[in-house]
């Protein structure tokens, strides 16, 4: 489902995949060839909310945004595995989240980074590129191995197949809608009054 709130239109790139139990709300801008999975909520309601070619956002992940502090910036292939959450941080192209990591405000990480699974990156927190980054709360282990390298660099294209695979099948790609009627009065503090 993508949906406009409060004036403001999900603007949508080409060969994008979004299923109908996902949302897409607000300032949003999805870029080209990017797929969404089933049930994930990306809510740019209160900020804006920006995501690069070919990134990949799993199952049950949920993107939002702090009110005119903290939007949230995923680069280029990325790959946001399932049941993550991000929250006004920013990453860089080609960095891998891996599954239920929590990345909280202000967060930036350099390109190419991997979040180990479980891990909790704490507010304002700063990763170099190419890092591996890790724990509860998470910390920066050192420079990604070989393997670490393959397999955040495997993942984009991976997903680029299934979604096109999903449009064999005649899941339909996603459109913008219809640009509504700007309506006023949104909560105090909101960056697009
Ligand atoms: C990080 C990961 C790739 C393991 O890589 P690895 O090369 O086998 O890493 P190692 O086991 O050598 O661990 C390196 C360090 O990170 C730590 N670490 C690895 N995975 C961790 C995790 N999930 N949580 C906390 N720490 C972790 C290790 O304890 C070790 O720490 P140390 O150097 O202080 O001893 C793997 O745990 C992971 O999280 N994969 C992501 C899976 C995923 O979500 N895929 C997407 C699905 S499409």
């Amino acid at each position: 489902m993508i949906i406009p709130f409060q004036g403001m239109v999900p603007k949508i790139g080409s060969r994008v995949f979004v299923p109908d139990n996902a949302l897409i709300l607000g300032d949003v801008t999805l870029g080209e060839d990017v797929s969404i999975w089933f049930n994930c909520v990306i809510r740019g309601d209160v900020n804006w909310i920006q995501i690069g070619d070919r990134t990949n956002i799993q199952d049950m992940s949920c993107i939002h945004v702090t009110n005119a502090k903290h939007p949230t910036r995923l680069g280029s292939d990325c790959s946001i595995a399932h049941n993550v959450m991000l929250h006004g941080c920013s990453l860089g192209n080609g960095v891998l989240v891996g599954m239920s990591s929590t990345i909280m405000d202000g967060a930036i990480l350099g390109e190419g980074c991997l979040v180990a699974a479980g891990s909790l990156v704490r507010e304002g927190f700063k990763a170099p590129p190419h890092s591996l980054i890790a724990g509860w709360p998470a910390e920066v282990k050192g420079p990604l191995s070989q393997g670490q390298q393959e397999l955040v660099a495997s993942i984009p294209a991976r997903y680029l197949r299934y979604k096109e695979a999903y449009f064999k099948d005649g899941w339909p790609m996603a459109q913008a809608p219809d640009h509504p009627q700007p309506q006023g009065g949104f909560a105090e503090g909101h960056p697009y009054p």
